[in-house]
């Protein structure tokens, strides 16, 4: 019998085609959405941003992204339900944290009195700050565990998605700039239900290297 996990995993694929009929219920984009900040990060630094494309003014504006380049993906902008914009923030800083520090005393996780020590752990963020200020090697790769989370959620919901770092990163920065609020989406995901006959790829066996070459067992 393969583990309900497994099984999961298998099922899950890159959609190509998405069945425009279809959309996905609020009861599980509630849980969605909460599972998505759920997400672990280092140090909790949560320094990302979710934009959820779902108005017919917003599908327009994204579907407009694509003039330039990776077409393949612009169907995908109204067949699918959502298109959700990963983005992280390109410069964390220590503002950025206190706002953690001080949500982790509202949730009653640290002593109102510990403030200060809390901030202990920031050096991690400075580890990954450059000479500039620039924190988005360490912001981006948070944001790809949310992004992981959010893939493994959906295959548990049943629910279809494709990530695509196939977007015009310069045009749809520019075209969200104001709901982004300075964050960079540089990854988003498609989310709905895959076209019973026009997915290609939900009739293909998965592909992937074999255990023994990615993992070691010392
Ligand atoms: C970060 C990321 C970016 C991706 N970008 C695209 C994309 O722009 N368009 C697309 O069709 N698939 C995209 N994919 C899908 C991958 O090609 C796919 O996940 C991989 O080939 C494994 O196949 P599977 O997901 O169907 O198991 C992306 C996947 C990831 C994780």
């Amino acid at each position: 019998m393969v583990h309900p996990i497994i099984e999961t995993l298998l099922w899950r694929h890159a959609t190509k085609k998405y069945d425009a009929s279809k959309k996905i219920p609020q009861e599980d984009l509630d849980v969605l959405f909460e599972a998505m900040r759920l997400s672990a990060s280092s140090i909790n630094s949560q320094p990302w941003r979710f934009v959820v494309i779902e108005s017919a003014e917003a599908k327009e504006r994204m579907s407009k992204t694509f003039a330039q380049k990776h077409q393949y993906n612009q169907p995908h902008v109204f067949d699918s339900s959502q298109i959700i914009l990963f983005a992280h923030n390109p410069c964390y800083t220590r503002d950025d944290f206190a706002k953690v520090v001080d949500k982790g005393i509202e949730d009653k996780r640290t002593k109102p009195e510990d403030r200060e020590r809390a901030f202990g752990v920031f050096m991690f963020a400075e580890l990954n700050t450059d000479e500039t200020g620039n924190t988005s090697g360490w912001t981006k790769a948070q944001t790809y565990i949310a992004l992981g989370n959010t893939l493994h959620t959906l295959a548990r919901l049943k629910i279809d998605s494709t990530p695509m770092e196939g977007i015009d990163t310069d045009l749809v920065n520019e075209a969200f700039k104001k709901e982004l609020d300075g964050y960079q989406c540089d990854v988003a995901l498609a989310i709905g239900y895959h076209h019973p006959q026009e997915d290609y790829n939900s009739k293909l066996p998965k592909s992937r290297h074999r255990l023994d070459d990615i993992l070691v067992r010392i």
